[in-house]
């Protein structure tokens, strides 16, 4: 109509009919703006006007809503419904919860201690706190970097620029720890401590030593004492302290030496 196109008729055939409305009109204040408006709420009010046909999608539903609106095969409006209609015109908005799904996030500012480290979860786990986030990773080990595997996870880490600081402190005993977790405080304060350590002695029963519980239960028990006694003290900015254990701890294999879950 606005290049003065003619339209074809036969569209009036289906009792259609077509009205020019000057939009701009009414956006001052004049006679013909009064009566639109009178116009329009007599006419909702009797029914002559009706809303745009709507589909309606709950807050559940926003994904459908998307895709439902993105196929384009619509008519009318799409709408997401947050809450159900107020009884009065104006009251404050109620209190309302929405559902998510929480994402757990490493402060970049903060350091993060792994003993056992270099271990085969404790090189995982570094790289998922790296991807969430960390930058400084402290990983312990009693005799450092071994494997090739080892040193070219190392090497990524470091090549994107986070600070990765290999240590041999001895976690067994108070005064390495001490010792650990001040060089860790003075890279970043320690945000987070996770003992991944483990040395397997699995026998039968009628094979094993002392000396063999003593080294299975050392790294698990002694360390995690360690690091509770210091990081109490040297660690205000803790958010995890995490041992890892095998859930054989709870029901047990057959010649596996078991240490039983520490609950801190
Ligand atoms: N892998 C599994 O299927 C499984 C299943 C359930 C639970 N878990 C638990 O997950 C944790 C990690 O297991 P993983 O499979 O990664 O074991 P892993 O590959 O054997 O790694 C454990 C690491 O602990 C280190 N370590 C031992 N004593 C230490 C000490 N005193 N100080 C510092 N580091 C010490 C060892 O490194 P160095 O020799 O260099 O010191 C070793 O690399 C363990 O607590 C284990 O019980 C594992």
């Amino acid at each position: 109509m606005l290049n003065e196109n003619r339209i074809d008729m036969s569209i009036f055939l289906k009792n259609t009919s077509y009205h020019g409305i000057l939009l701009e009109m009414l956006f001052k204040d004049s006679e013909y703006k009064r009566e639109t408006i009178t116009l329009m709420s007599e006419g909702i009010q009797n029914g002559v006007v009706c809303p745009l046909p709507t589909t309606v999608f709950s807050q559940q539903s926003l994904e459908q809503g998307f895709r439902f609106m993105t196929t384009g095969k619509h008519i009318g409006k799409v709408l997401l419904k947050i809450r159900d209609e107020e009884p009065q015109k104006c009251m404050l908005p109620m209190r309302k919860t929405i559902a998510a799904i929480s994402r757990t996030y490493m402060y970049p500012d903060k350091s993060y201690v792994l003993i056992g480290g270099l271990g085969g979860f404790g090189l995982e786990l570094a790289n998922w706190m790296i991807t969430r986030g960390a930058r400084f990773i402290v990983l312990v080990s009693r005799t450092g970097i071994r494997t090739g595997y080892q040193m070219l996870r190392v090497q990524q880490w470091r090549n994107n620029g986070i600070k990765v600081i290999i240590s041999t402190a001895d976690t067994t005993t108070l005064s390495d720890v001490e010792c650990l977790i001040d060089d860790s405080n003075r890279l970043a304060p320690v945000g987070g401590i996770f003992n991944l350590a483990v040395v397997l002695r699995d026998a039968l029963f009628e094979n094993l030593h002392v000396a063999d519980f003593e080294t299975v239960i050392s790294p698990k028990v002694n360390c995690t004492r360690n690091l509770d006694v210091i990081s109490r003290k040297s660690c205000p900015s803790l958010d995890h302290f995490v041992v890892f254990l095998s859930t054989s701890c709870g029901r047990g294999n057959a010649s596996l030496i078991m240490v039983l879950q520490v609950q801190l």
